[in-house]
């Protein structure tokens, strides 16, 4: 016998395209299936520390499919583990969990369905350690939660990298240049490998690779030797400078995590220009990938997960996460899924097909 009645859903940390369709499937799949009612915690863990919540009927999700972002909200701050208070005029860092316990039990909520990548879905696991029913979905562009084979989000932004691509090899054609490309991803390439294979770059730097220069340049000089005017390189933010340096742009304190990758794009331009005397030029795509109207494969994928969890919930599966395994959903502890960053394997087949494309990797 379910004693589930309502639940309550939040998205938190960046947004990623899908977001929306988590949110209508679980409302819909809630509603229908199982005659829950479902409430809403705006700008991610801070609507339940603060109280901010919103009623999630049907209507209110109609049409929301297509739409990039969220709803509800979100921001990568508001840990309620370590979150900012005032003490003595001074801002000083505290536990306000029993804040979210309380207007958990002010809105009746059963149980919590938390849409986030891993800073939200640690705070999830801490929350559900500390008795609330917690059931995860995984959310990111960037790809790297190791427990799932995939997260929703990735392949939109992927697909945008990819015409990125496309249109910078027209460019970089006409004007003899090369052009490169940073992308997101924090400190993981699965976003650069798959657009660079996608978008036909000839070179792809990501994390799990450390590059030398003159393996770039000797890329660029054999397309020059073969009559190859421009070149194409793509490169993931968290990729690190041929000193072994991360590029930082900004540190934002308060947030999960609160290093900002950037500006890697221009080291290597920069370097590509003096060593090899061809003009480049960066483009930083930056927020453009978290943006847009999901693809047929996020939209499904967010609305299997979203499916998924409401069935976790009525099946008193609390404190797990719905993750993709191989072609099909299925469940895994929040404990596992959490902590650990899911790279590029480099012995992966991913990495072998680009190298048997001719694309350099930046190591050889
Ligand atoms: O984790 C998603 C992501 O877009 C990363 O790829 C990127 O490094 C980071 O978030 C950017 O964060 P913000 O939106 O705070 O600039």
């Amino acid at each position: 016998m379910m004693e589930t009645k309502r639940i309550g859903v939040l998205t938190g940390g960046g947004d990623a395209p899908g977001l929306n369709a988590v949110i209508r499937a679980v409302v819909k799949c809630a509603i229908r299936q199982y005659n829950l009612s479902v409430v809403g915690f705006l700008n991610g863990f801070g609507g339940l520390i603060k109280n901010q919540a919103r009623e999630l009927t049907e209507k209110d999700v109609a049409g929301i499919l297509p739409r990039g972002g969220t709803i509800l909200g979100t921001t990568n701050r508001d840990n309620p583990f370590h979150y900012p208070v005032l003490k003595g005029g001074e801002k000083v860092f505290a536990d306000v969990s029993d804040r979210v316990f309380e207007n958990i039990s002010i809105h009746e909520v059963d149980a919590l369905i938390v849409i986030g990548g891993d800073g939200s879905l640690a705070i999830a696991r801490e929350l559900h350690e500390r008795g609330l029913k917690v059931v995860g979905v995984p959310k990111t562009i960037d790809n790297d939660l190791s427990a799932t084979d995939q997260t929703f989000g990735y392949d939109t932004a992927l697909n945008t990298a990819m015409e990125a691509l496309d249109k910078l090899h027209s460019t970089a054609e006409s004007h003899h240049r090369v052009m490169v490309l940073e992308v997101m991803g924090r400190y993981a390439g699965w976003i650069a490998l798959a657009a660079g294979i996608a978008g036909g770059a000839d070179v792809i730097l990501i994390p799990e690779i450390p590059y030398r220069l003159p393996a770039i340049v000797k890329k660029i000089n054999e397309r020059t030797n073969q009559r190859k005017s421009f070149s194409i390189i793509v490169v993931a933010e968290g990729a690190k400078t041929s000193e072994g340096e991360l590029v930082v742009s900004k540190k934002v304190d308060d947030s999960f995590d609160p290093i900002r990758l950037g500006g890697i794009g221009n080291v290597i331009a920069q370097q590509i220009e003096q060593a090899t005397g061809k003009e480049s030029r960066v483009t930083v795509l930056g927020h453009l990938q978290r943006g847009g109207s999901p693809t047929a494969y996020d939209r499904i994928l967010a609305s299997r997960y979203g499916v998924a969890a409401v069935n976790a919930v009525a099946e008193g599966k609390f404190g797990q996460m719905v993750c993709l395994r191989g072609t099909e959903i299925s469940t895994v502890p929040l404990a596992e899924a959490v902590g650990e960053m899911r790279s590029v394997p480099v012995d992966s087949q991913m990495i072998t097909t680009a190298r048997q494309l001719g694309i350099c990797l930046g190591d050889e």
